[in-house]
C-alpha cells in the first residue's frame, strides 16, 4: 500500500450500500440553467487560432495542470498553468486536471475540444466520497454543457482524452506543453513513443524540441496584449494602488504593534484578496536593510521610526493578470537628507528609463538609460573604483561596477505571470522592438547593504527602488501605474494624507 493510501485509510469510513443510497436521494433539481458567455471568450478563440495557423495538421496538447499538495491531504488553492489560462480565458481556481486539445481538421483549422472532470452525479461516490474533488467537500463543478456556453469550446470528459490523444498517433503529430503537468506529460509521451506508460517523461529529443517550439510559441503570443489584456491589466493595478494606499493608511499600526513587516504583509494581501484574486507574486515588504535584498520575501521584521519601507506587491485578478509596482517609503512621512539623496536618483533614472519606452527603441534601450542615469550619479557620489568613470562602467564586457548597487534588470513584461513571456529568445526580447500593446515595467532601484564598506556610512542600509507598469503606445507609453506617487515630494504628501501625525 502506498503511503497516501495508507493515510487515506486511516480515516476513512466504511460505507453501506444503504447510506449511499440515502446520500444520494432527495435532493433538488440541478439547475438547467446554462453560464452566459465569458467575456474572454472571443479573445482566447483569436489566440487559439494563431495557434492554429502556426501548427497547422497537429494535435496540440495544453493542460491545466493539477492539485498540488501543501501538506498531507491539503492541496494549494488550484492555479491553472497560464498558457491554458490563456489560451481558454479560465481564470483562477478553474479545473484542475483539465487539458485543451487543439485537434487538427481537414480544412486546415483546428477544433478545440476541452477534456476536463465534470461535476459528478449525486449517486456517485466522488459525489460525498471524495475530499479532492467531491462536491460535499470543494463545491460543485460545471458540466459538460456549462463549459460549452461558457467558453464557446467542444467539451469532453477527461476519461476519454487518453484514447483521443492517441488516436492515429503513427500518422499526426502531436505536441504538449511539459511543465504542466508532469505526469499527464509522461502519459502523452508513452502514447507518442508507442509503449506502457511511464512514471519519467521521454528523454527523446526530438519530442522535447516540438514540445519546446509549441511553449515558445505559446509564450511569444503574449508579447502584445490585447484590449481585454489591458483592461485586466488596469484592473490589476487600481487594485494594487488601493492596496498601497490601506498599507500606508496602517503604517502607524505597522510601527506600534512590532513585527511590522509581517502586518504590511497582510494588509495588501487583505487588498489584494477582497479585490482581485490575491498577490501575482509573493509581496516583498522590506523595512530597512532589509531592502538590499532584493527577493526579501520572508517578511519577519520590524519597521522602525526612520526606515524605508520597500513594498513590491501587486494584485493578480480573478483572470490572472497581476500588476508589478514598487514605492519606497519613509515610515515616518520625512525623507532623511541621504534617503532623499538616493531616492532621486533612483527616480531620475527612472524617469529616463520611462522616456526611453516607445515604439521602435529596443526593449534593452529601457535598461540602457535608466542605468547611465545610475552610474552618473555613483560616479558623482566617487563610488566607482579610481578611474573608472561612467562609460568605463556602462562598458558590458570591462565595466559593469555599477552592478554592486543595481544587479538587476529595469524591465520585464508583466500580464499573466510576473515575469510574462519568458521563454522567448533573447532577440525577442532584450533584443526586440517595443511594439503598441507591450506591458513592461521600469523600476531601477539603488541597493547599499548595511555591511557595504565602500559606500560612506550615511548611506548604508538604504535600498530604493521605484517600479511602474507601462503600456507602449503609437507615440511612447503610458504609465498605467501613475496614480501612485512617485516623487520624494509626492510620496510625503501622500504619507502625510494617508496616515497624517497624531
Ligand atoms: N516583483 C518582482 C519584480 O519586480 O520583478
Ligand atoms: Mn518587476
Ligand atoms: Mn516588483
Amino acid at each position: 500500500m502506498s503511503e497516501e493510501q495508507h493515510k487515506a485509510e486511516n480515516r476513512a469510513r466504511p460505507t453501506t450500500d444503504e447510506f449511499r443510497a440515502f446520500v444520494a436521494a432527495d435532493w433538488a433539481p440541478r439547475s438547467t440553467a446554462r453560464p452566459a458567455q465569458a467575456e474572454a471568450a472571443p479573445y482566447a478563440a483569436q489566440r487559439r487560432a494563431a495557434v492554429s495557423a502556426a501548427f497547422p495538421g497537429e494535435r496540440l496538447v495544453i493542460p491545466a495542470g493539477g492539485l498540488k499538495v501543501r501538506s498531507n491531504d491539503c492541496d494549494y488553492i488550484f492555479r491553472p498553468h497560464s498558457a491554458f489560462a490563456h489560451l481558454t480565458g479560465l481564470g483562477s481556481d478553474r479545473e484542475p486536471d483539465a487539458v485543451l486539445v487543439l485537434e487538427p481538421l481537414d480544412d486546415g483549422s483546428h477544433e478545440s475540444i476541452l477534456y476536463f472532470r465534470p461535476l459528478a452525479g449525486r449517486d456517485s461516490e466522488e459525489f460525498f466520497g471524495d475530499s479532492r474533488y467531491g462536491e460535499f467537500w470543494v463545491g460543485a463543478r460545471p458540466g459538460l454543457a456549462d463549459i460549452e456556453a461558457e467558453l464557446a469550446l467542444s467539451a469532453r470528459h477527461i476519461d476519454e482524452f487518453t484514447d483521443a490523444v492517441g488516436k492515429d498517433v503513427g500518422a499526426i503529430r502531436i505536441r504538449i506543453v511539459r511543465d504542466a503537468d508532469r505526469e499527464l506529460t509522461a502519459s502523452v509521451d508513452a502514447v507518442r513513443a508507442g509503449v506502457a506508460e511511464t512514471d519519467e517523461p521521454s528523454e527523446s529529443e526530438a519530442l522535447r524540441e516540438a514540445d519546446e517550439e509549441l511553449a515558445h510559441f505559446l509564450s511569444t503570443l503574449r508579447l502584445v496584449k490585447d484590449e481585454w489584456e489591458i483592461r485586466q491589466m488596469r484592473d490589476a493595478i487600481r487594485a494594487t494602488a488601493n492596496g498601497f494606499d490601506a498599507v500606508i493608511a496602517d503604517l502607524p499600526k505597522a510601527l506600534e504593534r512590532g513585527r511590522g513587516e509581517r502586518w504590511v504583509e497582510g494588509v495588501f494581501g487583505l487588498h489584494a484578496r477582497h479585490q482581485g484574486n490575491g498577490v501575482g507574486y509573493d509581496s516583498i515588504c522590506a523595512s530597512g536593510d532589509h531592502a538590499n535584498t532584493l527577493h526579501w520575501i520572508k517578511n519577519t521584521g520590524d519597521i522602525t521610526d526612520g526606515d524605508l519601507l520597500l513594498l513590491d506587491a501587486g494584485v493578480e485578478v480573478d483572470s490572472l493578470f497581476t500588476a508589478d509596482v514598487t514605492r519606497t517609503l519613509p515610515v515616518n512621512g520625512r525623507f532623511s537628507d541621504a534617503q532623499r539623496r538616493v531616492y532621486d536618483a533612483v527616480y531620475a533614472a527612472q524617469e529616463a528609463g520611462l522616456a526611453a519606452v516607445k515604439p521602435g527603441a529596443k526593449f534593452s534601450d529601457v535598461h540602457d538609460a535608466a542605468i547611465r542615469v545610475i552610474a552618473e550619479h555613483l560616479h558623482a557620489w566617487g563610488l566607482l573604483p579610481e578611474g573608472v568613470d561612467v562609460e568605463t562602467t556602462l562598458d558590458k564586457e570591462h565595466g559593469q561596477h555599477h552592478r554592486r548597487w543595481m544587479v538587476h534588470g529595469t524591465s520585464h513584461h508583466l500580464g499573466l505571470d510576473v515575469h510574462d513571456c519568458a521563454l522567448a529568445r533573447r532577440e525577442e526580447y532584450m533584443g526586440a522592438e517595443l511594439t503598441p500593446g507591450m506591458i513592461l515595467t521600469v523600476e531601477p532601484g539603488l541597493y547599499f547593504k548595511a555591511d557595504d564598506l565602500l559606500v560612506p556610512q550615511e548611506l548604508r542600509g538604504i535600498g530604493v527602488r521605484i517600479e511602474d507598469d507601462v503600456l507602449v503606445t503609437q507615440d511612447g507609453c503610458e504609465n498605467l501605474s501613475a496614480a501612485l506617487p512617485r516623487t520624494s515630494t509626492d510620496v510625503e504628501a501622500w504619507i502625510a494624507r494617508l496616515a497624517p501625525k497624531p
